[in-house]
């Protein structure tokens, strides 16, 4: 099926076709006035210049053909030729059908579905995710599950940072303390990140520590068995232990590889780089040096000095693998985006050396989470918020404004504490990708978690608010059915459901989860007016009963899939405690 706006689109393309105009301007948008029109089409300004003719000329002849059409309730063109467009009720109203009879909502899905690779989550071996983790993990969760939703073929991969010198300075702390490796195996994830920290203030104050810890990092690279099977014990606990993390955040990987399996590949991008002759050594490293453009481009350390392979190598070689294993077509990074040096010279080099000729990559970088001061967020005593405590705070504020187990019939303790976790997460979630990605943003423990305002939960609560008017209805036997469109306020209600694809449209294309929470938030709004001046059950008919609980379980499937999309679950109730 088709959308309202793509239906509206047809009508005009024809219309130009028969006055032979040139097709590419034949296009509507959502109006800017929403007060005065539906749609508008601003087509006849840009076609005017092309065939050199008074534009309001050109407007009013196909106003004047679109006016003929039983679906339009008015057209006019208005200030230099810009078309306005009115739709009638009806042909809205059977939109609403439509799509209520289409298990998709009535989003088609895209024409030329792509292979995505999605890159994000990053965490690294030792480590545990912390509070900058956190949007990595759910901003890349929603444009993964946006991409797929809108049809493509999605692949993410969690890329884990497990071959890099932390791993080096880790062994060598192990090796320092304990004079070799024979424990490591009984270490776990918090004995581990110990070992790291230790091992991070002593490399930066020690030279010749730090320099060990170099070397240990590029034996292990180049095959040690001793530190390569070490190494095997903290990467498979990290992955444990980060597991847990994006289970709890619901943050889905495909694959979980990491640098190190770029390794192999990362010899061959030395050896490709060298027979291209785009690679040089310089001081003992190989390097490949970039064409500057107007900011400083620094050359790219493919093999440092003493032999490790750098960071920017393993992402090449890494795309390298996703060219010819997994067929991508297009490669998206979300990273923070301090990091976008990194990913242009990264990019550059990949097209340098031909390895992704057809290949569309993509840095989505985000800003930092910030405490109130407007600096990253910290713990109280100033140190880096782990994402464990950051959730446990975030749970318990939330617990704080429920039932206490046993209160509410149906409610113990599980139950309880699965709907602390659905609505912490809600907020969390929410509150992230309300802003723009690429900025940064305020982490409110205090306003987060509300049930008003541009909150999560806020949103959660209106589905929960329909679900029991649709519980209601059933009990009465009251079934929804045609949409019929008399009040202004069910109109409005009703376009905003039918702009749900181009919303969607717009989030894929531009890999902006924010518009989402934004149109999400504005539904929920629009429903409570409507619900404020469209009694449901009181209807003064059957007929316009059956039509109001049919929005309503549109507005319900909407928002529902809308925060889905966002990553966050729509619990079927809602409990608030009383005091
Ligand atoms: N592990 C890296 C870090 O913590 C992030 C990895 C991002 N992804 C990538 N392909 N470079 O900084």
């Amino acid at each position: 099926m088709l959308s309202l706006e793509k239906q509206l689109n047809l009508k005009i393309k024809k219309i130009f076709q028969s006055f032979d105009f040139d097709e590419k301007f034949a296009f509507t948008k959502p109006s800017d006035r929403p007060d005065l029109s539906d749609f508008q089409c601003n087509g006849a300004l840009a076609l005017a210049k092309q065939i050199k003719q008074n534009p309001r000329d050109i407007g009013q002849k196909i106003a004047d053909k679109l006016a003929l059409d039983p679906d339009i309730e008015f057209v006019s063109v208005d200030g230099p030729g810009f078309i306005n467009i009115k739709l009638k009720n009806t042909f809205i109203a059977q939109n609403m059908d439509d799509i209520s009879n289409d298990e998709h909502l009535g989003i088609s899905k895209v024409d030329k579905p792509k292979t995505i690779v999605m890159d994000f989550g990053g965490p690294n071996v030792a480590k545990a995710l912390h509070v900058g983790h956190l949007r990595s993990a759910v901003i890349g969760e929603s444009i993964r599950r946006t991409l797929s939703f809108a049809g493509h073929n999605v692949i993410s991969d969690v890329h884990f940072g497990d071959w890099g010198t932390p791993m080096g300075m880790i062994l060598a702390q192990i090796i320092l303390e304990d004079g070799d490796l024979s424990k490591v195996k009984t270490y776990d994830i918090d004995a581990i990140s110990a070992f790291y920290k230790r091992a991070n203030i002593l490399c930066k104050e020690d030279e010749e520590a730090a320099q060990r810890a170099r070397l240990i990092t590029a034996e292990l690279q180049n095959g040690n068995t001793e530190y390569y099977n070490a190494w095997q014990h903290l990467r498979a606990v990290s992955v444990a232990a980060v597991k847990e993390n994006y289970d709890e955040l619901e943050a889905h990987f495909d694959l979980w590889l990491g640098e190190s399996d770029a390794h192999q590949m990362c010899g061959q991008i030395v050896k490709l780089a060298d027979e291209k002759g785009i690679s040089e050594v310089d001081d003992g490293a190989t390097i490949i040096r970039l064409e500057q453009t107007n900011k400083p481009m620094p050359p790219v350390i493919l093999v440092k000095s003493d032999g490790g392979f750098g960071y920017q190598l393993t992402d090449i070689a890494t795309i390298k693998m996703r060219v010819d294993d997994l067929k991508a077509e297009e490669i998206i990074y979300v990273v923070d985006k301090r990091q976008s040096l990194h990913f242009e010279q990264v990019f550059k080099v990949a097209e340098m050396l031909e390895i992704a000729p057809f290949v569309q990559f993509k840095h989505v970088g985000f800003g930092t989470v910030n405490g109130k001061d407007g600096k990253p967020f910290k713990t109280r005593d100033g140190g880096v918020m782990n994402l464990k405590d950051l959730i446990e705070m975030s749970k318990e504020k939330v617990r704080s404004s429920m039932p206490k187990p046993g209160e509410v019939e149906g409610y113990g303790n599980a139950e309880i504490e699965q709907l602390v976790s659905q609505v912490a997460m809600a907020a969390i979630k929410f509150q992230d990708l309300k802003n723009t990605a690429s900025s940064g943003y305020i982490f409110d423990l205090d306003d987060f978690a509300k049930f008003e305002g541009k909150t999560g939960p806020y949103i959660q609560y209106a589905i929960a608010r329909i679900n029991s008017i649709l519980r209601k209805a059933e009990q009465n036997n009251d079934t929804p059915s045609t949409v019929l469109i008399e009040d202004n306020d069910e109109r409005v209600l009703a376009l905003k459901l039918a702009s749900f694809e181009n919303v969607i449209t717009r989030a894929a294309n531009d890999k902006e989860p924010s518009i989402i929470a934004d149109y999400a938030y504005n539904l929920a709004q629009i429903f409570s007016s409507f619900y404020n001046t469209c009694p449901i059950m009181g209807a003064s008919s059957d007929a316009l009963k059956a039509s109001r609980l049919r929005l309503a379980k549109l507005t319900r499937d909407t928002l529902e899939q809308a925060l889905y999309l966002l990553g966050i679950d729509a619990p079927e109730k809602m409990l608030k405690s009383n005091n």
